[in-house]
């Protein structure tokens, strides 16, 4: 097995070297390679996704990524920024089946900014397709209007669409993952509204045929960020296209309390995926050593579990989180009164302590 480690910029290299660590104590057969990505492949290369990068990721079965992104780069011209790398590793990659799960583990209940009783024992699942609608579609760019409300005037536009083929897929990976769960599927669109949306939700339902076993709904965005602090738990699966899964994954996770325990993967037709936490780089709090490094850990898991055919090694470390939360370690992000507050290393080395004993540890707060 080899796994491609693209730790990015911001908080990516020290929440990566605390996934590493811990996948290094598991006992596995496998090798990882290392390269940059985004902003720091940018400053060495000239490109925040250089070929050699995009090649060791096309090589690897699997690969695993910190964050990417700076304020710094924001003049950039688009194609140089740091965020072009991710966007183009799922597109080459052919990564279209993004699964943003949002948990709320027991011990952080207090965390969310929702009433304890409306988060407590959250498990949703996102799914999110990722390499269609308006991000990717095209014409896009900048031009002089020959119509609308100010003909002459310079404009910018994007293209929403969706193909059958797309919406099938995702639609199948979808029901097949809710009959692993509590079979109930909740589709988001803006059907009321956009074309795009309209087909969307007549594909959805008619691929909904050959999943019978599985309940279906279908709900307005609008609505969904709405229900999504009303009453989360009437959730179970989300199926929704590119643009929509972007804004209501993050709702989502923050609902758990801090996105900085969230993981994710994004997986093409034959599950080779890439993992990467839900939270971005974090540039205010970069070489700080007080990131969560508990999302990238959990991705490790998830890569393992999806990608490497490694569940029992996956359960490990998914135990040895539960383990350093109960016996009460908490970075700044999830930190609260009764806890104690550990920097990022720490954590990395608890949950290693724990993978590798199976106990929990015990600390005094
Ligand atoms: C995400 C991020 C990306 C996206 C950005 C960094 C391009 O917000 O993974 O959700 O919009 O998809
Ligand atoms: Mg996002």
């Amino acid at each position: 097995m080899k796994i491609a480690i693209l730790p990015g910029d911001g908080i990516g290299p020290e929440i990566m070297a605390e996934a590493v660590k811990v996948l290094n104590v598991l006992d596995l057969d496998f090798e990882t390679e290392t390269a940059l990505v985004g902003g720091a492949a940018y400053e060495a290369h000239g490109h925040p996704l250089p070929e050699a990068t995009l090649n060791l990721a096309k090589a690897a079965d699997a690969v695993l990524f910190g964050a990417v992104g700076d304020w710094k780069y924001d003049k950039l011209e688009r194609s140089l920024r740091p965020e072009q790398a991710i966007l183009g590793l799922r597109k080459h990659l052919g990564l279209f089946a993004n699964f943003r799960p949002a948990i709320c583990y027991e011990q952080l209940t207090h965390a969310s900014s929702l009433k304890p009783e409306l988060v407590a024992g959250l498990d949703i699942l996102i799914i999110r397709e990722l390499t269609g609608d308006i991000y990717f579609g095209q014409p896009r760019g900048r031009r002089v209007a020959v119509d609308g409300h100010f003909p002459g005037a310079e404009e910018a536009f994007d293209t929403m669409r969706y193909s059958r083929p797309e919406i099938e897929r995702i639609a199948h990976v979808a029901f097949q993952a809710a009959r692993k769960r509590s079979k109930k599927v909740t589709s988001v669109d803006k059907a009321n509204v956009l074309e795009t949306f309209q087909f969307w939700k007549d594909v959805v339902t008619e691929v909904h045929a050959q999943y019978p076993d599985v309940e279906l709904d279908h709900m307005y965005v609008d609505n969904a960020a709405m229900q999504l602090v009303k009453a989360p738990k009437a959730f179970d699966v989300v199926v929704t296209g590119n643009m929509f899964g972007d804004i209501l994954s993050d709702e989502a996770a923050m609902l758990t309390g801090s996105i900085g325990m969230l993981p994710s993967a994004s997986l093409d037709k034959a599950n080779k995926g890439l993992y990467e936490p839900s939270h971005g780089s974090a540039p205010d709090i970069a070489g700080k050593g007080v990131a969560n490094p508990l999302a990238t850990i959990l991705s490790a898991a998830m890569m393992l579990r999806f990608s490497l055919n490694q569940p029992q090694a996956a359960d490990r470390i998914e135990s040895a989180v539960k383990a350093v939360l109960s016996a009460g370690l908490r970075t700044g992000d999830i930190w609260s009164e009764g806890t104690r507050k550990v920097g990022t290393r720490e954590m990395g080395d608890a949950v290693v302590a724990a993978s590798i004993t199976g106990k929990t540890i015990t600390t005094k707060t």
